[in-house]
């Protein structure tokens, strides 16, 4: 399955197609093959150097009754292409796929990944030659999956290697002291623009906080229980938007503009007593009222109006109250263009909360914008060779996609063998792990999975 961006949607043929492909499968190679490295009891991965990748063949056009299959399995392939023909006879044994294209859905924005600290940090430690096939990996049309979405965070998170943020001299409230820093500057940046010069398409970037400045936060710190000292319209308040602003500013400077912004990553984190990485809490209400007051008219004033801004970056568990109550203050509904929305509680909350959200909220996009596996303190971070991972992520993805959920955003691009680094200790996995010391990388099954969306 290949989903451009255009229309979900179905179409009902009186003539039924049915798949038979036994004797008309013609196979295409021509793409170089995966090199596998197999893992007891799991699938395998594939293994890429600074000379050899495995790749894509092409998804060039064919004419009806022909159609183009990629297929990747436990066992053996990998974005294996097989052109086949649809036939009108129907094989009591084969799946009929029936189409109605007098329905359709919602329009589909994309797929992507996270520039996080961790994940350029763990490119820039591979040569040359191997970062391009990485990066190549994930952008290129020649070689990769061609992702068009791209988060960043707005300065560190728990995949960084410390804790800071763009503004930590205390009382600077017209952000005069705001700079990126070398995590923007020689990590962040460069990978991204090589991204881009790498893509056909365009990649669209939104930025996303884990904390305003310890000065700025009732707790003093950048974790734990936490939110921004004050109340909506005050100083404290209106530095925190200015801050946002600066971001898109000083990123400009650097030649990278940026689609979108959430307004918080996780904003339920730092309602949480001793939250153990970087966080800030807000509720509905504070958002809604910040929206309105602050970060909405600064983003404005500054010439950034057109930024798609969106709320709750967070599980889904919080909708649709949460949208319902920011949507309430008419103000802040003109500010907002979107919801985001995170995996991790997914299997407490049935995806037709999405449905509900969008239903009574139509004139609102939904976008997944951070998912992840091994974020379990139990159980191993990184599992090599997954193929359960990869399922988990497709099974998620069909969910969000048949609940009006425009795109879905992966977290670390890539992530070394222990799934860090993270200075906190809150290890996960990647679709790309990275082995600096052999100068090579592994391409585990999420990312073919999530490959076969794009
Ligand atoms: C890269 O991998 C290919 C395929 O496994 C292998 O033939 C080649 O020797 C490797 N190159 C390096 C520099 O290790
Ligand atoms: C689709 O729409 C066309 C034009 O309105 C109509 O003639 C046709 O019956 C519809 N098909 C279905 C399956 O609803
Ligand atoms: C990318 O975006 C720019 C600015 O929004 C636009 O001018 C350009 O046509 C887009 N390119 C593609 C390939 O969509
Ligand atoms: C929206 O919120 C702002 C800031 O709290 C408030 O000043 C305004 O009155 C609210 N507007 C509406 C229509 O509720
Ligand atoms: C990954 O990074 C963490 C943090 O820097 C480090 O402790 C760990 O040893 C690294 N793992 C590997 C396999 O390099």
């Amino acid at each position: 399955m290949a989903l451009r961006e255009g229309k979900l949607s179905t179409y009902l043929f009186f003539v039924y197609l049915a798949f038979m492909f036994s004797h008309l499968a013609l196979d295409v190679h021509g793409a170089n093959e995966c090199v596998e490295k197999p893992f007891p009891g799991q699938s395998f991965v594939c293994v890429c150097n600074s000379t050899y990748c495995d790749g894509i063949e092409p998804n060039t056009r064919v004419q009806l009754p022909q159609f183009n299959l990629y297929r990747s399995s436990k066992a053996k392939e990998r974005f294996s292409k097989k052109i086949l023909t649809f036939t009108k006879t129907v094989p009591q044994t084969k799946n009929i796929w029936v189409v109605n294209r007098n329905v359709s859905y919602q329009k589909i924005k994309g797929f992507g990944g996270a520039f996080t600290d961790a994940a350029t940090i763990n490119i820039m430690s591979l040569s040359k030659l191997t970062q391009d096939k990485l990066i190549a990996a994930y952008f290129s049309p020649k070689e990769g999956i061609e992702y068009t979405i791209g988060r960043v965070p707005m300065a560190g998170c728990d995949f960084s290697t410390r804790e800071y943020t763009y503004a930590d001299t205390p009382q600077d409230f017209q952000m005069d002291k705001f700079a990126l820093t070398e995590e923007d500057l020689e990590y962040k940046i460069p990978v991204i623009k090589r991204a881009l010069s790498m893509s056909s398409r365009n990649i669209s970037l939104f930025g996303s906080p884990w904390s305003a400045p310890a000065w700025m936060k009732t707790d003093d710190s950048l974790t734990g229980k936490g939110t921004l000292i004050g109340q909506a319209g005050d100083k404290y308040h209106r530095a925190w938007a200015l801050y946002f602003a600066k971001f898109l500013e000083e990123y400009k400077k650097q030649g990278l503009e940026f689609w979108g912004l959430t307004a918080q990553n996780e904003p339920a984190d730092g309602m949480i007593t001793k939250f153990s990485f970087n966080c800030m809490g807000w509720t509905a209400e504070s958002q809604r009222d910040w929206i309105a007051a602050d970060l909405g008219p600064t983003l404005e004033e500054r010439g950034h109006g057109d930024v798609s801004l969106m709320m709750l970056d967070d599980n889904r568990i919080w909708l649709p109250a949460w949208a319902d109550t920011v949507l309430q203050n008419a103000t802040a509904a003109k500010y907002v263009k979107g919801v985001g929305v995170h995996w991790y509680l997914n299997s407490l909350v049935p995806p037709l909360t999405l449905s509900a959200t969008h239903e009574r909220h139509p004139d609102y996009f939904i976008l997944a914008t951070e998912a992840c596996s091994g974020s379990f303190p139990w159980g191993r971070h990184v599992l090599l060779g997954s193929w359960d991972r990869g399922e988990d992520y497709t099974h998620d993805i069909i969910q969000n996609l048949k609940n009006w959920v425009v795109g879905w955003v992966d977290w670390n691009l890539a992530l070394n063998g222990t799934g860090g680094p993270n200075w906190a200790n809150n290890f996960v996995d990647a679709p790309i792990i990275v082995n600096s010391g052999k100068d090579e990388f592994y391409k585990q099954p999420m990312y073919y999975h999530l490959g076969h969306f794009r």
